[in-house]
């Protein structure tokens, strides 16, 4: 029995010149082929691989892109140590049905001249844009770029990363694009801490600790199940939890905004995105959820 569904049978290129993998793709479009983009910075996770799983269903090629973008990272973030297992990633790909992994270097995706760039400032005031300045700017860039070269029918982002999943959409939409953007729900671990590359940074006793986050937010959707509307005590029953709960965390933001718009809201009076970052630590963590009312 192989160990992986496809082991047998898939033949997956592997690309890391971006003119190569633009001729590729316009041979399979030049074919009638349709093509499914998942965009990765890659030290690939069961989050990852269903992304690509649902992609797989979608197109007719599956292209995944492995590159940890300097431009989305600030300069006192984690850049030089961002985890990194090419190996063990391209074996997963293979798996899990890719058929073409791109992985460039920095230089060939960014000119030393490179002067143009992507941003959706509206929707990236609050939460994550507002502690990690330029870094949507960043990942629009990148996004755009992979777009140019692939020109997917198709491209999936995971909810984990939810302000960045409804600022891909916008920027889509308002330029025109022309690709399917398809948002998935967040992968999790049995004890609930959502699933993220920057998690092997945990020391035991922090990963052990980390499930507070989830349930301090299902505690604030339990609470408006129950009836509470306000945001305020909705945040401060979040931030007792995790204080209670996580020992040495900090809550970088904890806030309610409109779904779509990435806007505050006061009251939850409709569907709600509540979305929480928390530094462990070093280590910042980043979760979400849709409150239903
Ligand atoms: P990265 O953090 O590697 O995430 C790649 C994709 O996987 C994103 O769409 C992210 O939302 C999704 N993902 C991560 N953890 C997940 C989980 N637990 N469940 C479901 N999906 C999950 O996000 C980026 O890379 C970059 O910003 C990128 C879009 C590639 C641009 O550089």
């Amino acid at each position: 029995m192989p160990d992986f569904p496809n082991e047998t049978e898939n033949h997956m290129d592997l690309l890391s010149d971006p003119t190569l993998l633009r001729q590729h793709c316009q041979k399979w479009h030049s074919q009638g082929l349709s093509v499914a983009l998942v965009p990765t910075m890659g030290f690939l996770h069961a989050g990852h691989t269903s992304l690509l799983d649902h992609a797989r269903t979608r197109a007719d090629k599956l292209v995944l892109s492995i590159f940890v973008n300097p431009t989305q990272f600030g300069p006192n973030e984690d850049l030089d140590r961002y985890p990194r297992d090419l190996p063990r990633d391209l074996e997963l790909a293979r798996a899990h049905g890719v058929d073409l992994a791109f992985t460039p270097e920095p230089q060939a995706m960014y000119q030393p001249d490179h002067a143009t760039w992507v941003d959706v400032p509206e929707l990236g005031q609050g939460l994550c844009g507002a502690s990690r300045p330029g870094h949507f700017r960043g990942v629009c860039t990148v996004v755009t770029k992979l777009f140019g070269l692939v020109r997917p029918d198709v491209a999936v982002f995971g909810q984990k990363d939810w302000q960045q999943l409804a600022i891909l959409r916008r920027m889509t939409r308002d330029l025109d694009l022309g690709v399917d953007i398809v948002g998935r729900p967040i992968f999790r671990e049995a004890d609930g801490l959502a699933l993220s590359s920057r998690n092997v940074y945990l020391t035991p006793e922090e990963r052990a600790q980390a499930p507070a986050i989830h349930e301090g937010l299902a505690l604030v959707q339990g609470a408006v199940r129950a009836g509470e509307r306000d945001v305020e005590r909705l945040g401060l029953m979040f931030r007792a939890h995790l204080a209670e709960k996580l020992t040495g965390a900090s809550v970088d933001y904890a806030d309610f905004v409109h779904p779509v718009a990435m806007s505050p809201v006061a009251c939850v009076e409709a569907p709600t995105l509540f979305a929480v970052a928390v530094f462990l630590s070093r280590v910042r963590l980043i979760d979400n959820i849709l409150l239903e009312v």
